[in-house]
């Protein structure tokens, strides 16, 4: 998919911004401070529907304005028509717009768009804790498995009930009621997980070779948040049941899975630079694109905020490469030109105005 038109009104230092994109590279050069993550973040916030700076109070508002808004076109592989968004926040909550149809749940803006992006707290995808990590594997199987969703919000919901109970104090009986639920929907998860990660693995080889040869094979172990290879969720949770209640919260499941990249040339525990963790995280993230282009006929878009930051020239010219090797639709910021090949559209972004090259 590409986005053909990006309006951006009242975000940050974004006073009133319309681009059009180029379908291929996208380049966006300018000072510190001139608004050139905040277009990313336009981007991501009609996707994600939320920001990757925090919440809307912390500023995502431009000051002295009454509401931030956000617009896109696109377009997607294989269809002919234009697709449209639109969100809108003025203080209170959200307000989402889908082809004309105003949507209830900026889950559908998920859904239908779908954006990968590099941001500066991307790198917790190697060194942080689990929460980005379990996120970026259920956002992948979102996009590419319909059956997902329903899964996951069964899950969430026997997990809620669960934990209200055990904070509450009920008896046991009441609390291993929802055990059943619980294990179901969670050995579901989990199953849909595993094959997940195995497929992310497969896609993950020819990227890290193309990135980042020089730290060995990468491998994705899967940790599904219980002791699954010698029981069952439904006796994992059994097992638990005393501990939870004085707890008063469930230990144990899929809410607590995780997974690890491991390097076939680093021993665990060993800690990776600022740059080399941030060649894995982004050789995860273009796995993650290839695999939803693989599985949906369609790339996503890719946005890397600061793409040059902490990177020596080499491994530039690797990343811009391997994405000029794809048909993706990318968004790259930066305060200096890349060295590399191909064709880009450049768009010059100063004190909040953004023009192209
Ligand atoms: N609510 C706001 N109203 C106006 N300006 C803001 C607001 N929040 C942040 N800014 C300013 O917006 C500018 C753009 O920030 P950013 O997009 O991070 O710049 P860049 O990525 O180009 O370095 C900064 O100068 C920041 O001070
Ligand atoms: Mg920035």
């Amino acid at each position: 998919m590409h986005v053909t038109r990006l309006d951006l009104r009242n975000l940050r230092n974004l006073a009133d911004v319309s681009l059009r994109p180029g379908p291929g590279l996208n380049l966006f050069l300018g000072p510190n401070g001139a608004g050139k993550t905040s277009v990313l973040e336009g981007l991501h916030l009609l996707a994600y529907g939320r920001s990757f700076r925090g919440r809307v109070r912390d500023g995502l508002i431009r000051t002295g304005q009454d509401a931030v808004e956000a617009f896109a076109e696109w377009r997607i592989e294989g269809d002919e028509g234009q697709h449209r968004a639109g969100l809108r926040h003025s203080g209170g909550g959200w307000e989402a717009r889908l082809d004309g149809e105003s949507v209830d749940h900026l889950g559908q803006l998920c859904a239908a768009l779908m954006v990968v992006t590099f941001e500066p707290g991307s790198h917790a995808l190697v060194s942080g804790g689990g929460e980005p990590r379990r996120r970026f594997v259920d956002r992948g199987l979102f996009h590419v498995e319909q059956g997902f969703l329903p899964v996951w919000r069964r899950y969430s919901r026997a997990l809620k009930q669960r934990n209200a109970l055990l904070k509450s104090r009920a008896g046991t009986a009441q609390i291993s009621a929802w055990d059943q639920e619980l294990s179901a929907s969670g050995e579901e998860l989990t199953r849909r997980r595993v094959l997940y990660l195995e497929r992310l693995q497969e896609r993950l080889a020819p990227v890290a070779t193309a990135l980042a040869p020089s730290l060995g094979l990468m491998s994705l172990e899967f940790e599904p948040g219980w002791r699954r290879s010698s029981l069952s969720l439904a006796d994992a949770l059994a097992v638990a049941r005393e501990r939870d209640q004085m707890l008063g919260h469930t230990s144990v499941g899929p809410h607590r899975a995780d997974w690890k990249l491991r390097l076939a040339d680093k021993s665990e525990g060993e800690a990776l630079s600022r740059g080399q963790a941030k060649l894995a995280a982004l050789s995860c993230l273009f796995a993650q694109a290839a695999d939803c282009a693989a599985e949906r006929a369609d790339w996503p878009l890719i946005a890397l905020d600061d793409l040059a930051s902490e990177l020596d020239a080499e491994h530039r010219a690797r990343v811009m490469d391997f994405l000029h090797g794809t048909p993706a639709q990318v968004f790259v910021t930066g305060t200096d030109r890349l060295e590399a090949s191909g064709e880009m559209a450049v768009f010059h972004v100063e004190q909040g105005c953004v023009e192209p090259a």
